[in-house]
């Protein structure tokens, strides 16, 4: 950022004090570049005088950190005639009698000798009028980064007709030239307007290779085209090359090519399917080309490999699974051959990273009674290609009860393994999931529905109303204690266990079965009882004791219903894995 500028005096070459009162300073002055094509601009009114000449100085601003911003300079921020170079005469441009001057010699002399930063350097330039021993003021100064106000000249263009097909190639805009605004000609992407010359037709615009094949030509037809470099970063379009007209061949006589190609691409396995149009016996031959090389300028027919197991096949697919790596695309072609008797290429292009589904992956569920355990298996795991080794997945889960069909809002896993917390008991819920990688914004296949049941929650319910009744149990026992009624209820209770009928009845007037444990009911609930039940005896000495005991007993029943880590769990889920 802190650009370091050269400090220099700026005294360098001062107007005159003659005579500068009768003539007037050039407006509007402007630069303009096409590749290195440097030219100057500016407006005279020839009623002020036509027997003037103009000369151009010039001041260059050098950017020495790397880290320069040349945006700076085209707003102008830059403080300018102080800390540049001198003002020095910009060869080209002195006493020219047009209102134009072309800079380009000029510049590359001074580019040569210069950091490759020359083009990227801030430079100022001012122009006058001069007449005789008579000079103007100063015109106002305009600015310029030549990288940023530089445009892209027109692409060379040759076509050539074969076969039904037009070929053309394309050379870059700066072709031959040995100093270069853009020196990387693989920057460059090509766009085409094409238009049938004969009718109205409306012109088309496509993105072509710098070598590449019209193969949808009607025949016998004119056809013309312009071509035009542009590049995507930061965005410039350049100029449209000349228009260029080309009549195609006769009607192709050989087989015709292959049709409706398509790729089909799920976990990494490649399949390219075509239409079998052919009345004859005829067999396809499948050639892959990595899409690097058609970025280039060269020739690249030579750099097709046929795929392996794809040679000369009568059925009209080719799995090309092993012909290429995930990243990068492809160019995949086929021909169609019958004895000498062969059609031209028909070519599609593939991008494995954009282009490969990512597929189902399978779920394993357990159920608890208020959560669902999950194991998720990446997609194509079980057939040795997991989508994990070329995606971050993550997992989006939806699941709902059954009886209601809303989906509701996703459970976001990054983990293959988790729980489905918050359930309700014996409920039926359903479920699906889907793999996705938020950094490829792609999302896999659903899995299958599964459904499962989370188990009975009676059990649990059983027991906080058998220790709520154990601490009414207990409660009754102090009342009774401290009227002194102990041993009348003592004789009522204890001869037989059996509990008073009201109690029993507590919350479930339609159940029978007994408040305290059930057959069903897993060892540590039993154990977490027997604690309340030992409470109990402690309980029946003080009041102040029984009411922290009811506060106890309280946690234990929140504890056993909600929580998930409880020893229970894991002997009833044995009872109900569910896999899809
Ligand atoms: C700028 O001009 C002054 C005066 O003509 C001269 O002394 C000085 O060396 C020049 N500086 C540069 C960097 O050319
Ligand atoms: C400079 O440009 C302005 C705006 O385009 C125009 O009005 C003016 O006439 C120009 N000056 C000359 C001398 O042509
Ligand atoms: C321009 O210069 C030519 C010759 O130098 C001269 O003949 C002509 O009169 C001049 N015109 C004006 C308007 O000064
Ligand atoms: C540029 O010139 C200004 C004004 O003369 C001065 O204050 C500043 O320090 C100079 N900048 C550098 C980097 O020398
Ligand atoms: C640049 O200038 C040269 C010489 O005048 C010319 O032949 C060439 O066509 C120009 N290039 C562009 C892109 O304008
Ligand atoms: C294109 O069409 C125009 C008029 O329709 C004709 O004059 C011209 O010769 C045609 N160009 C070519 C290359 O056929
Ligand atoms: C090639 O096949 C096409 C289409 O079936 C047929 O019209 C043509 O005659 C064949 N050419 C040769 C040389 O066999
Ligand atoms: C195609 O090949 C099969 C078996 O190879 C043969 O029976 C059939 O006659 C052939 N069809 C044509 C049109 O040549
Ligand atoms: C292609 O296979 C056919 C039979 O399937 C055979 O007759 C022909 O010679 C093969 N062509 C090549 C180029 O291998
Ligand atoms: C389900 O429970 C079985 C037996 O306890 C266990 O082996 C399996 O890993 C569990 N599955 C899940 C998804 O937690
Ligand atoms: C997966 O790999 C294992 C070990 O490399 C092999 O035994 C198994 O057959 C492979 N399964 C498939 C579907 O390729
Ligand atoms: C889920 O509910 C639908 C009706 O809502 C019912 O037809 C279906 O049998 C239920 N599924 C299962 C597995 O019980």
């Amino acid at each position: 950022m802190a650009a370091l500028l050269l400090v220099v005096t700026a005294l360098g070459s001062a107007p005159r004090c003659t005579g500068q009162m009768n003539l007037k300073s050039p407006q509007n002055v402007s630069v303009h570049i096409v590749n290195t094509n440097f030219t100057l601009k500016w407006d005279w009114d020839i009623r002020n005088d036509p027997n003037v000449t103009f000369s151009a100085h010039y001041q260059r601003q050098k950017f020495e950190d790397e880290d320069y911003e040349t945006v700076l300079c085209k707003n102008g921020k830059l403080d300018y005639g102080e800390n540049g170079t001198n003002w020095t005469a910009v060869s080209g441009c002195q006493n020219v009698m047009l209102t134009e001057c072309d800079f380009s010699a000029f510049m590359l002399t001074e580019c040569d000798f210069s950091a490759i930063s020359c083009f990227l350097d801030c430079y100022n330039v001012h122009i006058r009028a001069q007449k005789g021993e008579e000079n103007s003021q100063w015109s106002s100064i305009f600015q310029f980064a030549p990288d940023q106000i530089a445009e892209i000249g027109p692409p060379g263009v040759q076509l050539k007709s074969t076969d039904g097909i037009v070929k053309i190639n394309i050379s870059p805009p700066e072709t031959n030239q040995k100093r270069k605004m853009w020196p990387n000609d693989l920057r460059y992407t090509y766009r085409v307007v094409y238009w049938k010359n004969s009718s109205n037709s409306e012109p088309k615009n496509i993105i072509i290779f710098p070598r590449d094949e019209f193969t949808d030509f009607a025949p016998e037809t004119t056809y013309c085209l312009k071509v035009q470099a542009y590049i995507k970063f930061p965005p410039k379009d350049g100029f449209f090359s000349p228009e260029y007209c080309i009549t195609t061949d006769k009607v192709w006589n050989g087989l015709p090519r292959p049709a409706k190609l398509n790729i089909h691409a799920l976990n990494m396995k490649f399949l390219l399917k075509w239409d079998n149009q052919y009345d004859q016996n005829v067999s396809f031959t499948v050639q892959c080309l990595s899409g690097f090389f058609r970025k280039l300028y060269e020739d690249y027919s030579h750099n097709w490999d046929t795929v392996l197991g794809c040679n000369n096949i009568t059925i009209a697919q080719c799995d090309f699974s092993s012909a290429v790596h995930f990243s990068g695309t492809y160019e995949l072609r086929v021909q169609a051959m019958s004895g000498s008797n062969k059609s031209h290429w028909n070519t599609i292009t593939f991008d494995p990273k954009k282009q490969n589904e990512i597929g189902p992956p399978s779920i394993k569920v357990n159920a608890s009674n208020e959560l669902l355990r999950v194991l998720v298996f990446a997609p194509g795991e079980s057939e040795n290609k997991s989508m994990s080794e070329f995606y971050d997945l993550s997992y989006r889960v939806f699941y709902w009860k059954n009886s209601s069909d809303a989906e509701g809002k996703p459970k976001v896993e990054k983990q293959p393994s988790f729980t489905i917390p918050g359930l309700t008991a014996s409920t039926l819920y359903c479920l699906k999931v889907q793999a996705f990688s938020p950094g490829d914004n792609k999302d896999g296949h659903f899995s299958s529905m599964i459904c499962v049941r989370t188990l009975d929650g009676e059990a649990s319910f059983l027991f906080i109303l058998g220790v709520f009744g154990v601490a009414i149990l207990a409660t009754f026992i102090v009342i009774m204690f401290s009227f002194g009624l102990y041993r009348k209820i003592k004789y009522v209770f204890f001869p037989s266990i059996k509990s008073p009928s009201n109690i029993e009845n507590i919350g479930r007037p339609t159940s029978s079965s007994p408040y305290l444990l059930t057959s069903e009911e897993s060892t540590e609930k039993c154990c977490i009882v027997d604690n309340i039940l030992i409470e109990e005896e402690t309980i029946q000495t003080t009041l102040k004791d029984y009411n922290h005991s009811k506060q106890s007993s309280r946690d234990s029943g929140n504890y056993s219903n909600e929580d998930d880590t409880s020893g229970s769990r894991t002997s009833q889920e044995s009872s109900g894995q569910y896999t899809v």
